[in-house]
């Protein structure tokens, strides 16, 4: 199994990251760090270890990280309404009433924990970054030396044509700007999987029926996808919503649901209108050398496929 760190904001579509990394035999789930995004720190922690409480998945540390982006601030600036409960709902997983978590929050700082990790790893471990990449990119700032313990990161950020919280921008990118530019420039493989084919893995009536059907998991997953598609319905008019952040988990599990093609990736963080936009060099037009690997096209059968059969093997 692939040795993984899934950093995220939990959140709706991080949830079903998290089940599916717990779930895989493909994946070996070494560590949750969570970060501030779609709620506040305390939520996202509180929240993961809801679900790997719900999951019966006890063993994994989970540690909370950065409650704001790396210059500070909110990283609100014209994404004004990101970090709101617009999404994710105030408590960040709104939908279900969730029983009292069963995992303990590890009493490390996730930057710590990712850190030690890679050290007693005995061999390069993934990072999976699904929220604002404030913590990854404080790990490669506070310790560089960790660089060839890490093996690849692979983010759930921006996207190659337009974004969601702003017209260029999307969340995990907007809410820390710089952060993203410091994991893009440090030298690590980086696999960027972005709202281009996130968007390919709506949660279509059918999808949510199969889901739904899942032994024990099915009533949780139906109604934090319902409260989704409510989210999705009100913001954005589209009540099939995408389910984002288990697409960059999949594609380590299964390399061939997603087609990529090596470009340049950088990120805006001067923009007037455009602070936290991904500019993605997919023609090669400038002379800037590839240093990603952007995700482009999803087997979407074949992703829900992989996904329900998860849930059912956990249930
Ligand atoms: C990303 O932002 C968050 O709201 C989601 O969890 C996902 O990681 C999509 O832009
Ligand atoms: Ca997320």
């Amino acid at each position: 199994p692939i040795p993984i760190i899934l950093d995220c904001d939990p959140g709706h579509d991080d949830t079903f990251a998290i089940l599916l990394a717990a779930g895989s035999d493909r994946i070996d789930l070494l560590a949750v760090t969570t970060v501030a995004g779609n709620q506040v720190v305390e939520k996202s922690t509180l929240n993961a270890r809801r679900v790997l409480s719900l999951a019966k998945v006890h063993g994994v540390p989970v540690a909370q990280g950065h409650g704001a982006p790396l210059l500070g601030g909110t990283g609100h600036g014209e994404g004004d309404r990101y970090g709101g409960g617009d999404v994710h709902g105030d408590s960040g997983l709104d939908g279900w009433e969730f029983d009292e978590p069963t995992v303990p929050q590890d009493p490390r700082h996730a930057v710590e924990l990712m850190a030690q990790v890679l050290t007693a790893a005995p061999e390069p471990v993934t990072i999976v970054a699904v929220g604002p990449q404030t913590n990854v990119a404080a790990l490669l700032t506070t310790a560089p030396h960790l660089k060839p313990a890490i093996k690849e990161i692979v983010c759930m950020a921006g996207s190659t044509t337009r974004g969601n919280f702003l017209p260029y921008s999307e969340a995990n990118v907007l809410f820390d700007p710089e952060a993203a530019a410091v994991v893009l420039a440090a030298g690590v493989p980086i696999t960027y999987v972005g709202l281009n084919v996130t968007h390919q893995a709506l949660v279509t009536r059918d999808v949510l029926a199969r889901i739904s059907a899942v032994p024990r998991l099915g009533d949780v997953c139906e109604a934090l996808l319902r409260f989704r598609s409510g989210a999705y319905d009100g913001i954005w008019q589209m009540p099939d919503p995408p389910l984002h952040d288990p697409v960059a988990v999949a594609l380590l599990i299964d390399p061939d649901l997603v087609r990529c093609r090596r470009a340049n990736v950088v990120v805006e963080v001067h923009g007037q209108y455009t602070r936290g936009a991904t500019v993605i060099d997919l023609l090669g037009v400038t002379e800037r050398a590839p240093n990603a690997e952007v995700a482009l096209e999803l087997d979407a059968p074949r992703f829900w496929d992989l996904l329900v059969g998860t849930l059912e093997g956990l249930a």
